[in-house]
Protein backbone atom coordinates (compact mmCIF):
# COMPACT_ATOMS: atom_id res chain seq x y z
CA UNK A 1 0.00 0.00 0.00
CA UNK A 2 1.18 3.40 -0.48
CA UNK A 3 0.54 6.48 1.29
CA UNK A 4 0.14 9.51 -0.55
CA UNK A 5 3.11 11.82 -0.24
CA UNK A 6 2.65 14.82 2.31
CA UNK A 7 4.63 18.02 1.97
CA UNK A 8 3.86 21.40 3.81
CA UNK A 9 5.22 24.66 2.39
CA UNK A 10 8.47 23.95 4.49
CA UNK A 11 8.98 20.93 2.74
CA UNK A 12 7.83 17.35 4.26
CA UNK A 13 6.20 16.84 7.99
CA UNK A 14 8.05 15.86 11.03
CA UNK A 15 7.39 12.30 12.27
CA UNK A 16 4.56 13.66 14.87
CA UNK A 17 2.51 15.26 11.61
CA UNK A 18 3.35 12.14 9.67
CA UNK A 19 1.80 9.73 12.29
CA UNK A 20 -1.14 12.16 13.08
CA UNK A 21 -1.99 12.40 8.98
CA UNK A 22 -1.71 8.21 8.79
CA UNK A 23 -4.07 8.21 12.10
CA UNK A 24 -6.42 10.51 10.55
CA UNK A 25 -6.66 8.73 7.27
CA UNK A 26 -7.01 5.20 8.45
CA UNK A 27 -10.13 6.32 10.68
CA UNK A 28 -11.51 7.90 7.38
CA UNK A 29 -10.73 4.76 5.37
CA UNK A 30 -14.49 2.54 5.75
CA UNK A 31 -14.04 -0.30 8.69
CA UNK A 32 -13.41 -3.55 6.75
CA UNK A 33 -16.64 -4.96 6.12
CA UNK A 34 -18.41 -2.97 8.81
CA UNK A 35 -17.20 -5.37 11.90
CA UNK A 36 -18.43 -3.46 14.92
CA UNK A 37 -15.27 -1.46 17.04
CA UNK A 38 -15.62 -4.54 20.25
CA UNK A 39 -16.17 -7.67 17.62
CA UNK A 40 -13.66 -9.41 15.51
CA UNK A 41 -14.90 -10.15 12.32
CA UNK A 42 -13.94 -13.23 9.26
CA UNK A 43 -15.66 -14.91 6.57
CA UNK A 44 -14.12 -18.66 6.24
CA UNK A 45 -15.52 -20.72 7.25
CA UNK A 46 -18.70 -18.62 7.08
CA UNK A 47 -19.85 -14.76 7.78
CA UNK A 48 -19.14 -14.54 11.46
CA UNK A 49 -19.10 -11.53 14.19
CA UNK A 50 -17.39 -12.71 17.03
CA UNK A 51 -18.16 -10.26 19.91
CA UNK A 52 -18.48 -12.86 23.13
CA UNK A 53 -16.63 -11.69 26.64
CA UNK A 54 -16.57 -7.64 25.77
CA UNK A 55 -18.19 -6.55 28.70
CA UNK A 56 -21.10 -5.48 25.99
CA UNK A 57 -24.44 -3.97 27.80
CA UNK A 58 -25.80 -3.46 24.17
CA UNK A 59 -25.91 -5.50 20.88
CA UNK A 60 -23.60 -3.47 18.50
CA UNK A 61 -25.97 -1.72 15.60
CA UNK A 62 -23.85 -2.00 12.99
CA UNK A 63 -23.67 -6.04 12.34
CA UNK A 64 -22.87 -6.69 8.38
CA UNK A 65 -25.98 -8.27 6.83
CA UNK A 66 -24.02 -11.26 4.96
CA UNK A 67 -22.96 -12.23 9.08
CA UNK A 68 -24.25 -16.27 9.15
CA UNK A 69 -23.08 -16.90 12.80
CA UNK A 70 -23.12 -14.04 15.58
CA UNK A 71 -21.24 -14.77 18.82
CA UNK A 72 -22.50 -12.65 21.65
CA UNK A 73 -22.64 -14.54 23.81
CA UNK A 74 -20.92 -13.80 27.69
CA UNK A 75 -21.76 -10.04 28.30
CA UNK A 76 -24.30 -8.13 30.12
CA UNK A 77 -27.01 -8.13 27.62
CA UNK A 78 -30.35 -6.80 28.84
CA UNK A 79 -32.77 -6.60 25.97
CA UNK A 80 -32.88 -7.72 22.39
CA UNK A 81 -34.56 -5.67 20.20
CA UNK A 82 -37.23 -6.53 17.11
CA UNK A 83 -34.48 -4.35 14.90
CA UNK A 84 -31.13 -6.52 17.04
CA UNK A 85 -30.88 -9.34 14.05
CA UNK A 86 -33.59 -8.08 11.49
CA UNK A 87 -30.88 -7.32 8.65
CA UNK A 88 -29.22 -10.60 8.91
CA UNK A 89 -31.43 -13.06 6.92
CA UNK A 90 -28.76 -15.34 6.31
CA UNK A 91 -28.21 -15.82 10.35
CA UNK A 92 -27.97 -19.59 10.82
CA UNK A 93 -26.41 -19.30 14.29
CA UNK A 94 -26.89 -17.43 17.19
CA UNK A 95 -25.55 -17.36 20.73
CA UNK A 96 -26.62 -14.86 22.99
CA UNK A 97 -26.15 -17.62 26.27
CA UNK A 98 -24.60 -16.52 29.82
CA UNK A 99 -25.74 -12.60 29.54
CA UNK A 100 -28.43 -10.89 31.93
CA UNK A 101 -31.01 -10.62 29.31
CA UNK A 102 -34.64 -10.00 30.94
CA UNK A 103 -36.65 -8.94 27.73
CA UNK A 104 -36.92 -10.37 24.39
CA UNK A 105 -39.08 -8.33 21.84
CA UNK A 106 -41.56 -10.74 20.73
CA UNK A 107 -39.69 -9.70 16.73
CA UNK A 108 -36.49 -10.54 17.43
CA UNK A 109 -36.27 -13.60 15.57
CA UNK A 110 -39.08 -12.34 12.71
CA UNK A 111 -37.56 -13.19 9.17
CA UNK A 112 -34.63 -15.27 10.56
CA UNK A 113 -35.88 -18.44 8.31
CA UNK A 114 -31.97 -19.79 7.61
CA UNK A 115 -31.75 -19.74 11.49
CA UNK A 116 -30.83 -23.17 12.86
CA UNK A 117 -29.39 -23.00 16.00
CA UNK A 118 -30.25 -20.69 18.56
CA UNK A 119 -28.76 -20.41 22.57
CA UNK A 120 -30.28 -17.77 24.99
CA UNK A 121 -29.20 -20.06 28.14
CA UNK A 122 -28.29 -18.68 31.66
CA UNK A 123 -29.94 -15.72 31.44
CA UNK A 124 -31.42 -16.05 35.20
CA UNK A 125 -33.54 -12.81 34.70
CA UNK A 126 -35.34 -14.24 31.28
CA UNK A 127 -38.91 -14.73 32.27
CA UNK A 128 -41.11 -14.38 29.51
CA UNK A 129 -40.44 -15.23 25.72
CA UNK A 130 -43.61 -13.91 23.61
CA UNK A 131 -45.25 -17.13 21.93
CA UNK A 132 -44.84 -15.56 18.99
CA UNK A 133 -41.22 -15.07 19.07
CA UNK A 134 -39.92 -18.37 17.18
CA UNK A 135 -42.88 -18.01 14.93
CA UNK A 136 -41.67 -18.17 11.19
CA UNK A 137 -38.08 -20.28 12.63
CA UNK A 138 -38.66 -23.17 10.34
CA UNK A 139 -35.02 -24.05 10.34
CA UNK A 140 -34.55 -24.20 13.95
CA UNK A 141 -33.20 -27.81 15.32
CA UNK A 142 -31.69 -26.49 18.27
CA UNK A 143 -32.93 -24.24 20.93
CA UNK A 144 -31.09 -23.44 24.70
CA UNK A 145 -32.89 -22.31 27.18
CA UNK A 146 -31.87 -23.61 30.15
CA UNK A 147 -31.00 -21.83 33.22
CA UNK A 148 -33.41 -19.27 32.44
CA UNK A 149 -35.77 -17.94 34.69
CA UNK A 150 -38.74 -18.04 32.03
CA UNK A 151 -42.43 -20.00 34.22
CA UNK A 152 -43.08 -21.55 31.47
CA UNK A 153 -41.41 -22.90 28.21
CA UNK A 154 -43.04 -21.73 24.84
CA UNK A 155 -43.19 -25.37 24.17
CA UNK A 156 -46.29 -25.25 21.79
CA UNK A 157 -44.50 -22.22 19.68
CA UNK A 158 -41.37 -24.29 18.73
CA UNK A 159 -42.42 -27.35 17.02
CA UNK A 160 -39.70 -29.78 16.02
CA UNK A 161 -37.32 -28.26 18.45
CA UNK A 162 -35.33 -29.50 21.20
CA UNK A 163 -37.34 -28.72 24.30
CA UNK A 164 -38.46 -30.89 26.80
CA UNK A 165 -41.81 -32.19 26.47
CA UNK A 166 -44.18 -30.69 29.08
CA UNK A 167 -47.40 -32.56 29.91
CA UNK A 168 -50.33 -30.59 28.90
CA UNK A 169 -53.36 -30.37 31.62
CA UNK A 170 -56.23 -31.95 30.05
CA UNK A 171 -58.65 -29.42 28.56
CA UNK A 172 -55.83 -27.10 27.19
C1 LIG B 1 -27.51 -14.55 1.65
O1 LIG B 1 -27.03 -15.70 1.00
C2 LIG B 1 -27.28 -15.69 -0.40
C3 LIG B 1 -26.75 -16.99 -0.96
O2 LIG B 1 -27.34 -18.08 -0.30
C4 LIG B 1 -26.62 -14.50 -1.05
O3 LIG B 1 -26.94 -14.46 -2.42
C5 LIG B 1 -27.09 -13.22 -0.38
O4 LIG B 1 -26.38 -12.12 -0.90
C6 LIG B 1 -26.88 -13.31 1.11
N1 LIG B 1 -27.43 -12.12 1.77
C7 LIG B 1 -26.68 -11.25 2.43
C8 LIG B 1 -27.41 -10.12 3.07
O5 LIG B 1 -25.48 -11.38 2.53
C1 LIG C 1 -28.99 -7.46 35.28
O1 LIG C 1 -30.00 -6.60 34.81
C2 LIG C 1 -30.78 -6.04 35.85
C3 LIG C 1 -31.86 -5.22 35.17
O2 LIG C 1 -32.64 -6.04 34.36
C4 LIG C 1 -29.89 -5.20 36.75
O3 LIG C 1 -30.65 -4.67 37.81
C5 LIG C 1 -28.77 -6.05 37.31
O4 LIG C 1 -27.87 -5.25 38.03
C6 LIG C 1 -28.02 -6.73 36.18
N1 LIG C 1 -27.06 -7.66 36.74
C7 LIG C 1 -25.80 -7.72 36.30
C8 LIG C 1 -24.95 -8.77 36.96
O5 LIG C 1 -25.34 -6.99 35.45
Amino acid sequence: MRFPAVRGPAGTLGDGGRLLFLVLWLNLLPRAAGCPATCFCYSEPRPTVACQQQGLFSIPTEIPTQSQRIFLQSNKLTVVRSTSFSSCQNLTVLWLYSNNISHIASGAFFGLERLEQLDIGDNSNLRIISPTAFRGLSKLHTLHLHRCGLSRPPRRCVPGTLLPAIPVPPGQ
